[in-house]
């Protein structure tokens, strides 16, 4: 879709949409569940998804390691058992996000991959003001710019699979997601795209994704409309399984 409609209004959502809360429930009582149980059976209670504690865990008293391993549990943030698990997938997920809606689904994917997250963004703020900012996208694409990335991605070599995350802007992708694509050599990785939008789809991104990194194997993208994003958990879900990455750290 090549014409997008300037003065068409858009319900942005602000809130993050994440279910940390229900998580940590969740993960609260499976961890009580899992220790009542090997306690029961003489056990040596173990983090599920960490080696790393193996030899303490093994000399300290009963119930100091249970409120340890408890206590890691509820307070350890999300983006370590990420980078955990992410090590071990090599899996990225690189997003560009203006209003948090790609942002969202970024962060879904990474905690259902075990990927680690990359936030592409670039040294020129884009304006707040929704007609600013799309004239400013506009002028972007028509001159085909690479926007200057704020950050560069040190170990693009240890990932093998990066999904490739964005809204669709007029069409396609941001200019910068461009960016971010010319700067990296992507031969033999596998590339999976995925889009918030309000009409559009992925439109003629996959088509541009795959000009962009002809040596990569491009996998079958997913698009979310940016209105249903806190209720696309799901969709997220299945996709993934689909394509055989859904591996969440706490195997939930
Ligand atoms: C500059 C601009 C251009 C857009 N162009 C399109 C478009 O061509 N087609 C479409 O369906 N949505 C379009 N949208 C809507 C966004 O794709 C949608 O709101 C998206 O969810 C925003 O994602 P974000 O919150 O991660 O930035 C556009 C939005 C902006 C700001």
């Amino acid at each position: 879709m090549d014409e997008y409609p300037e003065k068409r209004m858009y319900l942005y959502d602000f809130t993050d949409g994440r279910k940390h809360h229900l998580k940590k429930i969740i993960s609260f009582i499976m961890t009580g569940t899992l220790l009542f149980a090997l306690t029961a059976c003489g056990g040596n209670p173990q983090p599920s998804n960490t080696a790393q504690n193996t030899e303490e865990g093994s000399s300290a008293p009963e119930q100091e390691e249970r409120t340890e391993i408890q206590d890691s549990s509820i307070e350890e943030p999300e983006d370590a058992v990420t980078s955990e698990a992410a090590e071990q997938n090599n899996i990225l997920v690189a997003y560009f996000s203006q209003t948090g809606n790609t942002e969202t689904i970024a962060s879904q994917i990474a905690e259902y991959t075990g990927g680690e997250l990359f936030h592409v963004e670039t040294v020129t703020v884009y304006p707040d003001e929704y007609n600013d900012l799309i004239e400013v996208a506009k002028q972007e694409q028509d001159n085909d710019e690479r926007p200057q990335l704020a950050a560069a991605l040190e170990n693009m070599d240890g990932y093998q699979t990066i999904f490739i995350g964005f809204p669709n802007w007029w069409g396609t992708m941001p200019m910068a997601m461009f960016t971010f694509l010319e700067s990296y050599d992507f031969a033999g990785k596998t590339v999976i795209p995925f889009c918030t939008h309000e009409g559009s789809a992925l439109g003629r991104s996959e088509r541009d994704i795959a000009e962009l990194v002809p040596e990569a194997e491009l996998l079958e993208g997913m698009a979310i409309r940016g209105s249903n994003v806190d209720r696309a958990e799901d969709d997220v879900v299945s996709w993934l399984e689909g394509l055989g990455f859904y591996n969440p750290a706490d195997g939930d």
